[in-house]
């Protein structure tokens, strides 16, 4: 694998590297490893669940990101019994106690307040455990921003649409043989799925969006710019896709857009191709830390998304009618799941 690509898989780890101090400083400010130690031996998932007053779902999240890190140990195995599993410090998190370098920790994260999206509070509220009441419209959580960090924002939609896109036509071409017209659902100002109509000429591009979104969208060759709402219809197409959105939502809300874009391709020829991050829970690869940090940035920044494992995929697929699909790794943070109706 040549170096460029390799460069693109480590870059994350530097682009996330604030999501491990965030998370840090919520257990310390949970007293994780304060229970942890006061306890002196390891204790299972609902154990401290109501020790610091967290639900579990969201706690497991948090737990599987740390303990990935080194931060905490899981003990037991969880695929043969799920019941046997416990947490144990490690001398990692035992240095994270208020009496040792814990509040030490918390001056460097920042004043109370100032971490963007999740705070022990916001854990002990709900965050995380997909226990919030659904949302109405705008799942992303930005707080008080300002028209700079807005900018930044788009910037980054952008600077993410160019690197995943250039990842799929290096390492999944095959995906696109055989399409006429493709929308990419969420597809903000366009910038993917014009990359893939230069890459692939014979494609006829939509992006779809929400309308005030593609108003200031800037003219693509090749691309229509549609606006509308993919929980009510999506256009269609032979193809369509979905790159960064069903990790942004709730299961329920996901199912809905996937019977949505279910109905917009032919029953018999079309196809929904997801571009996602596939979590491998059990061995672990060389995506799994990035994998594990965008889960913790999307607990911070919307109110019910989490990153999903291939079961998780195959559930939410299975529950939104597709009959197969089949799932492709890349050099990528990103895998690209096609799903057949
Ligand atoms: C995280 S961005 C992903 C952008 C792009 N696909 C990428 O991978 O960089 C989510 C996109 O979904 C769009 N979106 C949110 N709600 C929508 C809706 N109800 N209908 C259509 N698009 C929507 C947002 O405007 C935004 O452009």
């Amino acid at each position: 694998m040549d170096e460029e690509a390799q460069a693109r898989v480590d870059v994350w780890k530097y682009a996330y590297g604030f999501d491990t101090m965030r998370v840090v400083k919520c257990v310390i400010e949970l007293g994780l490893p304060d229970v942890l130690e006061n306890h002196g031996s390891p204790m299972t998932l609902s154990q401290l669940s109501s020790a610091v007053g967290c639900p579990e779902t969201s706690l497991y999240r948090i737990l599987r990101f740390l303990t990935h890190n080194g931060i905490f140990k899981k003990l037991g195995n969880s695929t043969e019994d799920p019941a046997s599993v416990s947490y144990a410090q490690t001398p990692l998190s035992r240095l994270l106690t208020r009496d040792n370098m814990g509040p030490f920790v918390l001056l460097q994260a920042g004043p109370p307040g100032q971490q963007f999206g999740m705070s022990a509070k916001d854990l002990k509220a709900g965050k995380g455990s997909g226990l919030e009441a659904a949302p109405s419209e705008d799942i992303i959580w930005m707080g008080d921003v300002d028209a700079a960090y807005d900018k930044l924002f788009q910037e980054f939609l952008a600077c993410h649409a160019r690197a995943s896109t250039k990842a799929i036509i290096d390492y999944c071409p095959e995906a696109f043989q055989g399409i006429g017209c493709l929308v990419d659902v969420g597809g903000h100002e366009g910038t993917a799925v014009g990359m893939l109509v230069k890459a692939f000429p014979w494609i006829k591009g939509i992006n779809f969006d929400r309308p005030e979104v593609v108003a200031e969208a800037p003219p693509i060759d090749g691309i229509e710019h549609v606006g509308g709402n993919m929980f009510e219809s999506v256009p269609k197409a032979d193809a369509v896709m979905l790159m960064w959105i069903l990790h942004d939502w709730s299961d329920s809300m996901c199912i809905d857009i996937l019977k949505k874009c279910k109905e917009a391709v032919p029953p018999e020829t079309g196809k929904v191709i997801i571009v996602e991050a596939v979590i491998d829970e059990e061995g672990g690869d060389e995506h799994t830390g990035a994998h594990l940090a965008l889960d913790m940035t999307i607990m911070a920044a919307t109110v019910n998304g989490k990153e999903r494992t291939a079961k998780e995929w195959g559930q939410l697929l299975d529950a939104a009618g597709f009959s197969r699909h089949t799932i492709k790794h890349m050099k990528a943070i990103e895998s690209v799941i096609e799903a057949y109706p």
